[in-house]
C-alpha cells in the first residue's frame, strides 16, 4: 500500500478487539504483528506451571529469576491471520487464553522486571519498523515515537460479551458474569498499576468501537495510516 514503513501502536482496554484489528492491519500492510499481551500471558503460564502464583500472589523473586529460562516466539500465518505463541518451542496459544491465565496475568504484568524484559524484546521486534503491536503501553512506553497510535475502547459489557462468544466458540465452558467481572477487574488493575499503567498517549487517536463493525474500524484505521505515511 505504501513504501514508507511505520510503527503502529494499538493500545486499549482488554477484549476490545485490538488484536483482531491489529492482525488485519498487519496483513493488509504486509507488516509484522506482535501481540504483546501474549508475552505477559506466556510468563504467567510458565509461573503457574511452576507453582509460583499461589493464591493469586506471585512469588516475585522466582518469577524474575525464571525470566532467564523463558523464550517467547511467534509464528504468523498470513493466509489465516492466525498468530501462534510459543513458549520455549511449545505451542501455548490455546492455553494462554484460558481464564486461569487471564485471572493471574495482571499481577504478573505489574512486576517491573517482567515489564523491562518484555519491553526490551518488543523494541527489538520493531527496530526495522513495518510493525503493528497491540497492548497497553505500546504508544506510551514501548514506542513513544510511533508514527500512528490508536487507543481502542468499548464498554465493559460489550467487551465481556465478545470474549464470552470467542471462548464459547472454542468449546470452552464459560460464564458471562465471571468474564464481565474479570474484564472490570483487569481494567482496574491495568489502569491503576504503578508501572506503565494503561493510559492513552497524548498523541493517540481514540477509537471507541462499541457500535462499529470490524470493517468500519479497519477502514477508519487505514485512512489514518494513509495520512501518516504521506506525512513521513
Ligand atoms: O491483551 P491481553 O488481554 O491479552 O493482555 C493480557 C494482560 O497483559 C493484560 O491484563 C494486561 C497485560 N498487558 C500489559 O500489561 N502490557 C501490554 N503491553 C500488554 C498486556
Amino acid at each position: 500500500m505504501n513504501d514508507k514503513k511505520i510503527v503502529i501502536a494499538v493500545d486499549g482496554h482488554s477484549s476490545c478487539g485490538k488484536s483482531t484489528m491489529a492482525k488485519s492491519l498487519a496483513r493488509l500492510l504486509g507488516y509484522i504483528y506482535i501481540d504483546s499481551g501474549a508475552m505477559y500471558r506466556a510468563v504467567t503460564l510458565y509461573s503457574l506451571r511452576k507453582g509460583w502464583i499461589p493464591n493469586g500472589q506471585p512469588d516475585i523473586k522466582k518469577v524474575i529469576e525464571g525470566l532467564n529460562d523463558i523464550r517467547i516466539t511467534f509464528r504468523w500465518d498470513n493466509e489465516t491471520e492466525k498468530n501462534t505463541t510459543f513458549l520455549n518451542g511449545e505451542n501455548i496459544e490455546e492455553e494462554i487464553r484460558k481464564l486461569e491465565v487471564s485471572q493471574n496475568v495482571s499481577p504478573i504484568s505489574t512486576i517491573a522486571e517482567v515489564r523491562h524484559e518484555m519491553v526490551k524484546q518488543q523494541r527489538e521486534n520493531g527496530k526495522n519498523k513495518g510493525i503493528v503491536m497491540d497492548g497497553r503501553d505500546i504508544g506510551t512506553v514501548v514506542f513513544p515515537d510511533a508514527e500512528l497510535k490508536i487507543f481502542m475502547t468499548a464498554s465493559p459489557e460489550t467487551r465481556a460479551q465478545r470474549r464470552f462468544l470467542e471462548l464459547k466458540e472454542k468449546g470452552l465452558e464459560v460464564n458471562f458474569d465471571d468474564i464481565l467481572a474479570n474484564v472490570k477487574e483487569r481494567d482496574e488493575i491495568d489502569s491503576t498499576r504503578k508501572v506503565s499503567p494503561l493510559k492513552k498517549a497524548d498523541d493517540a487517536l481514540v477509537l471507541d468501537n462499541s457500535n462499529l463493525t470490524r470493517e468500519q474500524q479497519l477502514e477508519w484505521t487505514l485512512e489514518k495510516v494513509k495520512e501518516r505515511t504521506k506525512k513521513h
